[in-house]
């Protein structure tokens, strides 16, 4: 197969936007700069864009999910309320919400079969961001934005620093954007409530860069090539 076709069926970009890459000398076949036109064969070389390896997609799926709140994040709930499993459309294969968001959360949720990729985006160690809208009542001091962003204590265990940015606040309440790199159990609403707020609404709205775009509230749709070529190399 020609490196520009394999390129893009790996969902690394355009075909033309492929044929810039090797002509700027980004691509490698098995360690050595890749000449425009090159063959590929997909089962045994080894194709590298600035040194990172890519692979044509198999046979995993990955959806993304804009949930609504209402909805718990697991296969089966023992209380017997709705599961974002219930959202999933029909013919969709086995596959298994990546991490958690809570029962009153809603926004960016991920689904796949792809036990790696899951493992790598909730894995702490990572350290991939995750960003939620949060609005509180009321305002909030510049004194509690900074024990947010450099970290409270929860269950005896500092947070990591995240990035806290007002977006629209009256006096009535405020909201923010919040952007974590842990996964903790309730982590943004036991940060504010650390804080003496509570949050009365939380989207995630960000993992990585990847966004829901226009997904409408409980919908789902397969995650583009390009996107699962972002994801794998976070
Ligand atoms: N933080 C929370 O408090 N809840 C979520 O669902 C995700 C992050």
């Amino acid at each position: 197969m020609r490196i520009n076709k394999y390129l893009a069926a790996c969902g690394v970009a355009s075909r033309r936007a492929c044929d810039k890459l090797v002509a700027d000398g980004k691509v490698t076949i098995n360690g050595k700069c890749a000449e425009l036109g090159a063959e590929v064969n997909e089962r045994k070389d080894k194709v590298a864009v600035d040194g990172i390896p890519v692979a044509m997609q198999t046979e995993h799926e990955y959806y993304i999910m804009n949930k609504p709140k209402g909805y718990v994040c697991t296969v089966r709930d023992d209380r017997d309320r709705k599961t974002v499993m219930q959202l999933l459309p029909e013919g969709v294969g086995r596959v298994y919400p990546v991490g958690r968001l809570d029962y009153d959360t809603e926004g960016l949720l991920l689904f796949t079969d792809d036990g790696d990729l899951a493992f790598r985006i909730t894995h702490p160690r990572n350290e991939i961001t995750k960003t939620y809208l949060a609005k509180i009542e009321g305002t909030i001091g510049e004194k509690e934005l900074a024990r947010l962003r450099g970290g409270v204590e929860l269950d005896g265990k500092r947070t990591g620093k995240s990035i806290v940015k007002v977006i629209e606040t009256d006096k009535t309440y405020t909201r923010l954007h919040v952007t974590v790199k842990e996964g903790r159990y309730h982590l943004v609403r036991r940060m504010f409530e650390a804080v003496g707020k509570e949050v009365t609404f939380l989207k995630r709205i960000k993992i990585g860069e990847l966004t829901l775009g226009s997904l409408e509230r409980g919908k789902v749709r397969r995650l583009r090539a390009d996107e699962v070529f972002y994801l794998k190399n976070l």
